[in-house]
């Protein structure tokens, strides 16, 4: 999930930043320097509407996609990503809700799952790594009981609500092939997919076009 608002020019500015800012090593060990910034998948790639697998085992491999995560999260910059958004279908989810001037907060779910929902709603304005530059308001559950695993896969239940409890679901819901765009009006969602259908038939040499253009907040 992407912050909107404060984040979209700091996310523009590390876009233009990027391959350019490396100068500086990022760690002295080898653990932070295996870490890799992925290609985030984007609307309409068929794979984001793909049911993720849960995982069964912790291994190396496990672990380096985490790391990868949360790499191309920090980079995006985004507060949560899930698996399948860089082509893995793997029910992973990474999240980190820490303000700029915090510490980071990172969080690992694997294998997650809503196990109860509160009658009561809660409206944000949502965006999604794999629908840059997109943003509309969401009605969802205000609070939400999630079971997942830790990476020590011992099982852990959390309550949450505010941004937690909408960034699990819109996370969640990656896993299950669901986009934010599913809980709008079929209007706007047709007019995004659209848009993004357009952009990705300019795509020229693996760059879509769209990268080059304003970015419209308001569509519909
Ligand atoms: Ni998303």
């Amino acid at each position: 999930m992407r912050e909107a608002n404060e984040e979209r020019t700091v996310g523009r500015l590390r876009q233009w930043l990027k391959g350019k800012a490396r100068i500086d090593p990022k760690g002295p060990t080898a653990y932070i320097a295996a870490m890799a910034v992925r290609d985030i998948i984007i609307l309409p790639d068929k794979r984001l509407r793909s049911k993720s697998e849960s995982v069964k085992a912790v291994d190396k491999s496990l672990r380096a996609l985490v790391n990868d995560m949360f790499e191309t999260m920090y980079a995006a910059p985004g507060i949560g990503l899930a698996a399948v958004q860089i082509g893995v279908p793997r029910r992973v989810v990474t999240m980190d809700l820490a303000k700029k001037d915090e510490p980071k907060q990172p969080q690992v779910f694997i294998n997650p799952e809503v196990t109860w929902v509160s009658d009561e709603k809660a409206t944000y304005e949502e965006g999604c790594l794999s629908i840059p530059e997109y943003y509309e308001e969401v009605t969802r559950p205000k609070a939400v009981k999630v079971k997942f695993f830790d990476l020590d896969l011992k099982p852990q239940e959390i309550e949450a609500e505010g941004l937690l409890a909408t960034c699990l679901q819109h996370e969640i819901d990656h896993t299950n092939g669901v986009l934010f765009i599913d809980h709008i009006s079929k209007l706007k969602r047709d007019m995004v997919m659209k848009k993004f259908k357009k952009a990705a038939k300019k795509t020229v040499g693996g760059k879509s076009l769209a990268e080059d253009q304003e970015p419209s907040h308001h569509i519909g």
